[in-house]
Formats: structure tokens, sequence, C-alpha cells
């Protein structure tokens, strides 16, 4: 796993090359602080998503800046949930777990009330598995969906990669970034083109 100060050094490397407003990154940061009060890997797991996000949207047709605010955001309501369930792998879900952890989004969605765009993203970040999507949402514009599909594909390439391996998914070492593109794409067949550009552009360049 990555030392904290590197990753925090290339936040602010983004942060200032992303030329977002003081406002905007404090406000990552406060939800960023947060997390790494109460989780530390989820912290880590969240900077990382939005470093990706943000070189995503520098190569597509993204805001890289918005990209990089949805990645840091999008499980700040894990805040909300007991260190019991985030420590769980989810090889180890019992009923009670998965119930728990699958409240995150509406809690992101929550916490992030004052910035909607931010908010939308993160209570959609879980939609698109399926097998195993949730929550149950209203549809949404074109614009917060394609957010909402970048931050899914991300999520599950920075979740796979980090995660130490378990009954249910391969992890950290025990496959290539090129099975793992594979295994994103059967498990979330709808975003197909997403997670195949996401590698193209990020991880296979
Ligand atoms: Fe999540
Ligand atoms: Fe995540």
């Amino acid at each position: 796993m990555e030392e904290e100060p590197l990753l925090e050094e290339r936040l602010n490397d983004v942060f200032i090359d992303s030329k977002l407003s003081q406002q905007k990154i404090d406000y990552a940061r406060k939800h960023l602080d947060r997390l790494k009060d109460h989780h530390f890997p989820t912290y880590e797991h969240s900077v990382r998503v939005g470093l990706y996000g943000y070189k995503y949207g520098l190569k597509d047709s993204y805001e890289p800046g918005l990209l990089l605010l949805a990645g840091l955001t999008h499980d700040t309501g894990k805040s909300k949930l007991s260190k019991e369930v985030l420590n769980r792998a989810p090889g180890e879900f019992d009923e009670k777990c998965k119930i728990e952890m699958r409240k995150h989004p509406r809690y992101s969605h929550m916490l992030l009330e004052r910035e909607k765009e931010l908010a939308e993203i993160s209570l959609r970040h879980h939609i698109y598995q399926h097998e195993n999507s949730y929550p149950e949402v209203q549809p949404s514009t074109d614009k917060i969906l394609k957010y909402a599909m970048a931050v899914e594909s991300i999520d599950f390439h920075d979740a796979n990669k980090t995660r130490v391996p378990n009954g249910k998914y391969p992890g950290n070492g025990s496959i290539t970034d090129e099975e793992r593109m594979n295994l994103a794409i059967k498990l979330m067949p709808k975003i197909e083109e997403v997670i195949k550009e996401f590698y193209k552009l990020v991880i296979f360049s």
C-alpha cells in the first residue's frame, strides 16, 4: 500500500493543477479528514479514486475537477458505518453487515447535500453491478449518470487492486490489470465502454 505522505503530496499537486476554488478544495478536505479519522484505509481509497478520476478526466470528455471531487467524496458516507463493518472483507459479509454497508451511498448523498452534483453522483456509484446494485434510485440526468459510471469503474479497480483476495473476489497481486478489467466488465456489463476507456486511458497508458 502507498505511503500516506506520497498520496498527500500527489493530492496537493493535483489540487493546484485542477484550479478548483479554495472553497471546493476545503470542502473535499473536510470530508477526507472525517474519513481519515474514522477509517484510514477508506480515506486512502478515496484519495486514490479521486486521483485516478482526475487523470481520466484530463484524457476524456469529463470536467477533471468534478471527477476528482466525485472520487474523493464518493464514500464519505462510510464515516457513518461502524469500523467493524468497514474492516470486513466482502467475502465475510453476513446479512446484517451487507445491509449496513449498502447504506453508505445514501449517507454520502446526505453528507454532500450542499454540493448537489457530488451528492447525486455518490448516491449512484454502486448502481451498475448487475447482481449487486444498490440503492434503488430515481432516474437522473445524463451528466450525473456519466460521472457515476466513471466513479464506479474506478472504484472497482482500486478496491479490487488493493484488497486482500477472499472467497468472493481475487485481489491484490493475484490477478493482472487486464484480468481485473475483464472481471469488472463481467460484473458491470452495462458500463463496459466506460470501463474499457478508463483502463485504456489511465491504467494501460
Ligand atoms: Fe462505495
Ligand atoms: Fe469506493
